[in-house]
């Protein structure tokens, strides 16, 4: 997703926040029970620069075309709350944090993006799109930082009531290839928008392949909700696998 999509999708989350708010404060507490999530609910997850950004929004656009409306949104992020939450995780300016801090950032924001955003627009029929989530900081702090898979898994069940996608697409690449392009295409973000989201760029190669290894365990341990998407190839022929996976596993005409 573009950072000025995203933008707009925390700009809209503010507006209408005492709206949705009024909804979620509602409809939350026991959402299982008593709320009718029509829409459906995709992650997208991969290390750095494997892509994720062009194939949702490729995602977005054929999801479009059939008169589904869909939101996109990323973590962390996607609510004002979240987006500062964000600056402080990525901006390569931030020192000395903690993994368990790190951790603990990460699912602030994500429990408010839950009630805040994700679980109110499921609840419209609205599909939600998301770049990252819980699978993420079970690769990434749980992995990377070495904190473990469970401790992640308390937490999501904790803070996010264990809520799970309906589907999520790994998109999975050459670890050296997707790093350079991320450092590169940071690199370009940080001269021209002055935004700094370096800060896990400089993590080295075994910090990355913990992460891809994570990764790899998630798609094992659960294969009816994970896609594991060879995305080597070029975007147009993985957007045709992503399509694949999401004709197959929600079972929609697309
Ligand atoms: P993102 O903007 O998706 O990076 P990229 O486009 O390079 O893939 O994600 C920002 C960074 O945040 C990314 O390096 C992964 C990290 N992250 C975690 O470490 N834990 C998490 O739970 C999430 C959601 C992201």
């Amino acid at each position: 997703m573009t950072i000025a999509a995203c933008e707009s999708v925390a700009r809209v989350g503010f507006r209408s926040s005492s709206h949705r708010l009024r909804r979620a404060s509602r409809l939350v507490p026991c959402y299982h029970k008593h709320v009718d999530l029509r829409g459906r609910f995709i992650t997208f997850e991969g290390t750095d620069g494997s892509g994720k950004s062009t194939q949702i929004e490729k995602l977005a656009n054929a999801l479009r075309a059939q008169h589904i409306k869909v939101l996109l949104t990323r973590e962390p992020g996607g609510t004002p709350l979240g987006e500062s939450i964000r600056h402080t995780l990525l901006d390569s300016a931030t020192h000395n944090l903690s993994p368990q801090t790190e951790l603990a950032l990460m699912f602030a924001a994500r429990s408010q993006h839950l009630r805040q955003i994700i679980l109110p627009t499921l609840a419209t029929g609205e599909y939600v799109l998301c770049d990252r989530f819980t699978d993420s900081s079970e690769a990434y702090q749980g992995g990377g930082r070495e904190l473990g898979s469970e401790a992640v898994l308390t937490l999501h069940r904790l803070l996010c009531d264990n809520f799970q996608p309906d589907l999520t697409i790994l998109l999975d690449c050459d670890l050296t290839v997707s790093l350079a392009r991320a450092k590169h295409r940071n690199l370009i973000t940080h001269a021209t928008a002055h935004i700094d989201e370096n800060r896990f760029e400089q993590e080295g190669l075994a910090f990355f392949g913990r992460v891809h290894d994570a990764f790899l365990a998630i798609a094992r341990r659960e294969p009816k909700r994970v896609s594991l998407i060879d995305a080597r190839d070029t975007p147009a022929a993985t957007h045709a696998k992503v399509l694949e996976a999401v004709r197959d596993r929600l079972k929609i005409a697309l």
